[in-house]
């Protein structure tokens, strides 16, 4: 994530993430699942606005010029107590004593409900930028802390790791070395998918992949190699509750490129391209066959 003053305005520029691979090691006693995941950082941003609020309050509001919201996400997105991003200022709040205020706008172009990380990313945002607004000081491991009980993706986004593998619920995370871009396309479905419901669709049958093999193809930068690697646990759960994955997983199949795979929990689904060329004429490919957004984006530094 980048951070940059405007005038008295903290300006947050924050990224979505696609899982490369997703496996589901086993459902824990608290009721979530232990994964092995592997993350990338993608150059699809959401944009947090905080100045200051001499009430304070703790305000969120939807910039409704946000280039890539659309109806659908304006009815999914609370900008009440329920957003993560006042969670996360809250907590903030909570944990210091703070009792200064915030008014947080939020230009939003990462899709809801699309496995994206986007409402995951906003909040790690909010932990990151309101520290360094409200000159708080806390070091990472507390803010690690923070985003652990504020949602599973939401550490991964604090460290602005290109790529990391993450295990627990995925709120471990251990950076790893990316040693080239990689060019994607992106396919948004019209509907989303609750995390909660595909997890609860899981059938918990398989021996684990492991992430071995994705993570030395990635080392090796053969992108044949990665492309064969692509694996998520949570695609044939999202399948079963979605005909819209399906739908989307063939129409990439359709395109010239390299690999295929649904993202998290669904239900974006992406394309792994051999260069952005090949990204870029997916899309057109993908934007007259199909209904939903379409993203060209590489991964983001
Ligand atoms: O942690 P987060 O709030 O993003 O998770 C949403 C829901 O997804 C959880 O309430 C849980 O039902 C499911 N989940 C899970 N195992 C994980 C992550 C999420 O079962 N590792």
């Amino acid at each position: 994530m980048r951070l940059h003053w405007q005038g008295p305005c903290l300006v947050v520029r924050t990224p979505a993430k696609l899982n490369l691979f997703l496996d589901v090691l086993g459902k824990r006693p608290d009721g979530y699942h232990e994964l092995e995941t592997l993350m990338v950082s993608i150059g699809l941003y959401d944009t947090l606005r905080f100045q200051s609020n001499e009430s304070g309050r703790l305000e969120l509001s939807l910039n409704s010029a946000s280039p890539g919201i659309t109806p659908f996400m304006r009815a999914l997105l609370p900008l009440d107590e329920r957003n993560l991003i006042l969670k996360a200022a809250q907590m903030l709040r909570d944990h210091t004593g703070c009792t200064q205020g915030a008014s947080i706008e939020l230009s939003k172009s990462i899709p809801l409900q699309a496995g994206l990380g986007g409402g995951s990313s906003d909040a790690a945002a909010t932990l990151v930028a309101l520290n360094h607004f409200w000159k708080l000081g806390l070091p990472s491991r507390e803010l690690h802390a923070l985003a652990a009980r504020l949602g599973s993706d939401v550490n991964f986004f604090i460290d602005s790791a290109p790529l990391a593998l993450c295990h627990g619920r995925g709120e471990q995370i251990t950076p790893e070395p990316l040693t080239q871009p990689l060019h994607f396309v992106v396919i948004k479905p019209p509907g989303g998918l609750s995390t909660r419901e595909v997890f609860q669709a899981l059938q918990p049958d398989r021996a684990p992949r492991g992430s071995a093999a994705i993570r030395q193809a990635l080392h090796s930068g053969n992108l044949s190699l990665i492309g064969t690697q692509l694996h998520n646990s949570l695609e044939v759960p999202a399948g079963v509750l979605s005909e819209e994955v399906a739908s989307a997983l063939a129409a990439l199949r359709r395109t010239s490129s390299v690999g295929r795979l649904m993202t998290g929990s669904g239900s974006s689904c992406f394309a792994l391209c051999a260069h952005q060329r090949q990204a870029v004429q997916a899309a057109h490919q993908l934007r007259a066959t199909c209904r939903g957004q379409v993203f060209v984006v590489q991964t983001a530094t």
